[in-house]
């Protein structure tokens, strides 16, 4: 039996939400080029054309939008339960503890049905990014105000983390295009642990949380966060070559770089390049964008190693004046429209999830009482 290490070059499933085309460096949603999406569209438009398979007419996105927009509020008993969490609890344990007690409150919890599943996917979809802020605002002891149903995701998620200030333009729309090119990246580890929890007919809820934590790790998700921190742990532009070089001959993992799938550049880091330099210039914050370039390029050079989506989303993010520790919720708050495609996908045509590993351990060993087992030295 032939072993694939981490699944890698295993088709695990069919799907027409998303291909990802790593020799050619393409990605697209449903037919259409991230770059088109990422240019034109809006986010909630990208949920409609994920669930639903085609982009939707004015109506369909108006209803959508409305859907979102009365859904953003959480169960008063939740946000009680959230204000007594340890202040000290990681944004996306809270994320992730969040979304799985939601599911006690959801009107559709014991259904399982495409109609109920589309339901709670529009809850989850609008309730994520409020948990989100209002952790924010829970441990930073800022106000928590009510969200606005007019608002898009985007917009609201900035509005709930400020505490009621209404955002400015420029970090709507950034955001917002942040958000479309984080939506969807097919089987990646999060979207795939959901698809297992969905196979076993488990509710979406679970799937939700088992996607959520998956995500979290330096791995996957979770590298956006070590970019920030590497960033500004080296400070200044003068610093980057003696660093990375460093941590080159060290034989460290450079954050944000690398891919599974993608031989090429990542479509997505040309999107949050351009917004990088952009918003920096804007913040008069240049030195982020420019020690960006200047590890790429190294990167490059040394190690044919091209960044991720994962790396100038840092910068951004940064600038846009988001704490470290909520990048990787952004990442989640975007990345549960493609998680519940996935879901709605898979429970569509539902095969238990269920590989087989290459068995490398003893098959003859005899039971001994302990009474009679010998102490054995555990190795150091
Ligand atoms: N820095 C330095 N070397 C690297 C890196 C990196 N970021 N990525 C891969 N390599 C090297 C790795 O050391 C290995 O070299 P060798 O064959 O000499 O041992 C080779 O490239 C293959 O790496 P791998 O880790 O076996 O590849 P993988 O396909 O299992 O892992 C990855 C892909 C994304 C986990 C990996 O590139 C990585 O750890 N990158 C850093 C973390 C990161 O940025 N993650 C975000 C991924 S994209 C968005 C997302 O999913 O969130």
């Amino acid at each position: 039996m032939a072993v694939n290490r981490g699944l890698e070059d295993v088709v695990a499933a069919e799907s027409s939400i998303c291909k990802v085309d790593g020799e050619k460096g393409r990605l697209i949603y449903r037919g259409y080029d991230i770059d088109d999406l990422a240019e034109n569209a809006t986010y909630e438009e990208v949920v409609y054309l994920l669930w639903f398979g085609r982009l939707p007419v004015k109506e369909e996105l108006e209803t959508l939008r409305k859907e979102l927009g009365a859904n953003r509020a959480l169960p008063k008993e939740l946000v009680e339960e959230m204000k007594k969490w340890p202040k000290h609890a990681v944004p996306m344990e809270v994320l992730r503890s969040a979304t799985s007690l939601l599911s006690m409150w959801d009107a559709d919890a014991s259904e399982n049905d495409r109609s109920a599943n589309i339901r709670k996917a529009t809850r989850l979809t609008a309730q994520l990014p409020t948990i989100v802020a209002y952790w924010d605002c829970i441990r930073e002891g800022r106000e928590l105000v009510e969200p606005k149903p007019e608002h898009t995701t985007a917009a609201s998620f900035l509005y709930l983390l400020h505490s009621g200030k209404e955002p400015d333009e420029v970090a709507v729309k950034s955001l917002d295009v942040a958000l479309i090119l984080h939506a969807e990246h097919e089987l990646n580890a999060s979207t795939f642990a959901a698809r297992v929890a969905a196979g076993t007919l488990s509710d979406m809820h679970s799937a939700v949380t088992a996607a959520i934590g998956t995500l979290k790790g330096p791995l996957h998700g979770g590298a956006n966060q070590e970019v920030i921190k590497m960033l500004l742990e080296i400070g200044e532009v003068a610093n980057v070559e003696p660093y990375v070089k460093k941590m080159f001959a060290e034989k460290k993992k450079l954050m944000g770089f690398g891919h599974r799938v993608y031989k090429v550049q990542d479509p997505r880091a040309f999107h949050l390049r351009k917004m990088s330099e952009e918003l920096c210039k804007g913040a008069n914050q240049m030195k982020w964008y420019e020690m960006s370039t200047i590890i790429e390029r190294l990167a490059k050079e040394e190690k044919k190693l091209n960044c991720n989506v994962d790396f100038y989303s840092a910068s951004v993010y940064h600038v846009l004046g988001i704490p470290r520790d909520l990048f990787t919720p952004i990442f989640a708050i975007s990345r549960i429209s493609g998680w519940t495609a996935h879901i709605l996908e898979q429970l569509q045509d539902n095969r238990l999830i269920r590989p087989e590993a290459e068995y490398t351990g003893h098959v003859d060993l005899k039971y001994v009482p302990i009474e009679q087992r010998k102490e054995v030295a555990t190795a150091k």
